[in-house]
């Protein structure tokens, strides 16, 4: 903590650019090019609008892993129970847990010994599971953790030293670029123990059009889902940026995986983000998000490169979406 009179001194004493989300604004705008990190799209708002994308036409990841969820929940759960020891039920990124209930109900009605610790870095949604589940699904044993993932998988290796399976769902991986999403095994492998397992969700390649259409959907939900981290500047941050005078704009490299969000500004403006101020060109943009796809082998090869061994794939009947089970080596 700094001393009072320094932080008097050179005029800094403004809680607003303590902010970690302030912080990260800044950076990325006065960066070229300019970008921002998707994590910031979940705000109360923009939780309401990713319900909505999910219940969108376009949008299929959601209902593909449900599909994997309903129609394997034995052969899933099975895999989780292994020789049938007791385990550690770890999500990461848990949110409503949806998905996971499934599973959580068929391990609780064959009477098996697990915790399940839920980890989110939203607050609320820890809460949420804390109080609603119990009453849900009578005799879970929960442990929700709020803040960021590594930092609670340490927490929960403190716990207890049963063996832990980690659920990694919804495509989540897909908002690292492929070089982060290596780093990041890594770093979960080094969490976890030899035989300790990993359920990771991932969107795959597939035809291009399907792609593309599920971020860039009619309704124009998936553009007010990007619009909305600038309104939430506005109201969070103070900033003055001119909502309306954005366009959304996606794109798909099928060769790459690389599904990519641009909010691009059609009319130069300057925007006041706290002490800054951000000039902006005409048709200057914004890099909001990636989602990336990958293969089957591509996954496959992913796990081999970090410390772990492929175990089972869990596909829909499209073969849109994969469930990969890993084991840690
Ligand atoms: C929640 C990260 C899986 O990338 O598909 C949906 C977020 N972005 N539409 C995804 C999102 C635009 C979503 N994930």
């Amino acid at each position: 903590m700094a001393p009072q009179v320094l932080t008097k001194a050179t005029g800094e004493n403004n809680p607003l650019t303590d902010l970690q989300f302030y912080k990260d604004t800044i950076a990325g705008l006065t960066a070229l090019p300019k970008h921002l990190n998707s994590k910031y799209f979940y705000d109360a708002h923009g939780d309401k609008l990713f319900q909505d994308l999910m219940n969108c036409e376009e949008y299929y990841p959601t209902n593909c892993e449900m599909e994997i969820f309903t129609t394997q929940t034995a052969e899933i759960c099975q895999t989780m129970m292994g020789q049938g020891d007791a385990f550690d039920l770890i999500e990461l990124g848990a949110g409503d847990a949806t998905k996971s209930t499934k599973l959580l109900k068929y391990l609780l009605d064959n009477k098996t010994d697990f915790s399940y610790l839920p980890i989110d870095i939203s607050e609320n949604v820890i809460s949420y599971l804390n109080m609603t589940l119990p009453v849900t699904l009578p005799g879970i044993d929960i442990t929700g953790l709020n803040g960021d993932y590594f930092d609670m998988l340490k927490k929960a290796a403190a716990i207890s030293d049963k063996r832990k399976v980690v659920m990694f769902l919804g495509s989540n991986i897909g908002n690292m670029p492929v070089a982060d999403a290596e780093l990041f095994c890594h770093e979960l492998r080094k969490h976890l123990s030899p035989g300790d397992m990993v359920f990771i969700g991932v969107d795959l390649k597939k035809n291009p059009a399907t792609v593309l259409a599920a971020y860039n959907d009619k309704q124009g939900i998936t553009k007010r889902f990007n619009l909305n981290l600038l309104e939430r500047m506005n109201r969070e941050l103070g900033a003055d940026f001119i909502v309306d005078q954005f366009d959304h704009y996606a794109m798909y490299d099928p060769e790459t995986g690389a599904c990519k969000s641009y909010l691009v500004n059609q009319a130069e403006q300057r925007v006041v983000v706290g002490s800054e101020v951000i000039s902006f060109a005409k048709d200057e943009y914004i890099y909001m998000e990636i989602s990336q796809k990958y293969t089957v082998e591509q996954t496959d090869e992913l796990a081999l490169t970090t410390g772990f061994e492929p175990m089972v794939h869990f596909s829909d009947s499209k073969n849109w979406f994969l469930d990969a089970v890993w084991q840690a080596v």
